[in-house]
């Protein structure tokens, strides 16, 4: 994948969508960034490539969205993808991107590793510093026949471009800013503790929770400081890569049941769990010198490693927590509108999540879990 950054950047993507032999594009967005005029501002800039647009993705968006779409798209003669949005979008253009380079209808684009052929040209931008979806060789979408979550996992899913414009950005509300910034940090800081860790991640990974610690206070105080939003953006795209290589670990595998049960925004539980895992990760020795990397990588303008002696996960713990409560969003499970009951309902569904087979500490059963969702909750 190719990957641009930076103030005007969008201006790029004429220029890759000639490269890729004039393309028909399909520009695939959700009506919330129609109404933010981004649509519009990226148009002007590819204008003459786009032979349609869909902008009819949902929150949520799933496999007869990725249908009709990529008919959308079919019945323009359009034959490549051009994503505006946040994950969804993103996700959704990935399936759009299969459907119309392999001639598979959505239903058989779930599985791993198994699909052949070549995707269309896919050029993402993204309106969100989050997911880091632009990066990865994952989409998830719903089946909405069944209601369940399905995953596509192939490297034919990872984008052909990715344009990181902090212009895209400016307007995103401070809560939304936070809390995708916080799945990126979650994203970061489980690559960094995954059992499948390797140099190249841990790169990614490292540089990723560094550029959030920094420039998230920023973006929030004037959400205006592009120099803080191009940070997030290439953040959540770095900690995309990592997650990608690394895959992430507990705290995505409670937010994900957390998220199923009672439609938890996804950011905001990582960012009150967080802390608590790796608190409870820390346990591990193996982890003790990661946990102290990632301490450095959080402290403002870098500080000193943790003491030897000093617990580095709880220290990873506090940073994280001050971070999250600078922001004025929740800090609890209790406060997202989690019911008390949570603990009970959502330990099995956490322990048989694909995203804790890479987490460094393995629970014993569902009593850890719960454990750990009850002190996140008050
Ligand atoms: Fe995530």
């Amino acid at each position: 994948m190719k990957t641009f950054s930076g103030a005007g950047s969008i201006k790029a993507l004429a220029r890759e969508c000639d490269a890729a032999g004039g393309r028909n594009l399909l520009l695939v967005t959700d009506p919330g960034v129609v109404r933010a005029g981004i649509v519009e501002r990226v148009r002007a800039m590819v204008g003459g490539h786009v032979a349609a647009v869909f902008d009819a993705v949902p929150q949520d968006s799933g496999l007869g969205v990725v249908a009709a779409a990529a008919a959308a798209g079919r019945s323009a003669g359009a034959d490549a993808v051009l994503s505006v949005g946040g994950g969804s979008v993103i996700d959704t253009g990935k399936g759009v991107s299969l459907m119309l380079g392999l001639d598979l209808p959505a239903t058989a684009l779930p599985g791993i590793n198994h699909l052949r052929g070549r995707p269309a040209f896919h050029a993402v931008v993204p309106t969100t510093a989050g997911t880091g979806s632009e990066a990865t060789d994952v989409a998830v979408l719903r089946d909405e026949r069944t209601t369940a979550k399905v995953f596509v996992v192939d490297r034919l899913v990872v984008p052909d471009v990715a344009v990181l414009d902090p212009e895209m950005t400016l307007s995103l509300p401070p809560a939304l800013t936070a809390s995708t910034a916080f799945d990126a940090l979650a994203h970061a800081i489980e690559a960094f503790t995954s059992r499948l860790a390797n140099p190249a991640t841990d790169l990614h990974a490292l540089e990723a929770i560094r550029l959030i610690a920094a420039c998230l206070p920023r973006a929030l105080a004037d959400g205006g400081d592009r120099a803080a939003r191009e940070g997030l953006l290439v953040a959540a795209h770095l900690a995309g890569h990592a997650i990608a290589g690394a895959r992430v670990g507990l705290v995505h595998a409670m937010s994900h049941a957390l998220t199923a049960r009672y439609g938890t925004p996804h950011g905001s539980a990582n960012a009150v769990l967080l802390p608590h895992v790796a608190r409870w990760n820390g346990a591990v020795p193996a982890t003790h010198a990661r946990f102290a990397r990632i301490a450095v990588a959080l402290a403002p303008g870098g500080g000193a490693e943790p003491p030897a002696g000093i617990d580095a996960a709880a220290e990873v713990a506090e940073r994280v927590a001050a971070l999250l409560a600078a922001t004025g969003q929740p800090t609890t499970l209790a406060g997202l509108g989690v019911p008390a009951g949570a603990p009970e309902e959502c330990a099995a569904g956490a322990l048989a999540d694909v995203s804790l087979l890479t987490n460094p500490r393995r629970p014993d059963g569902p009593g850890d879990i719960e454990a750990l969702y009850r002190v996140a909750w008050r």
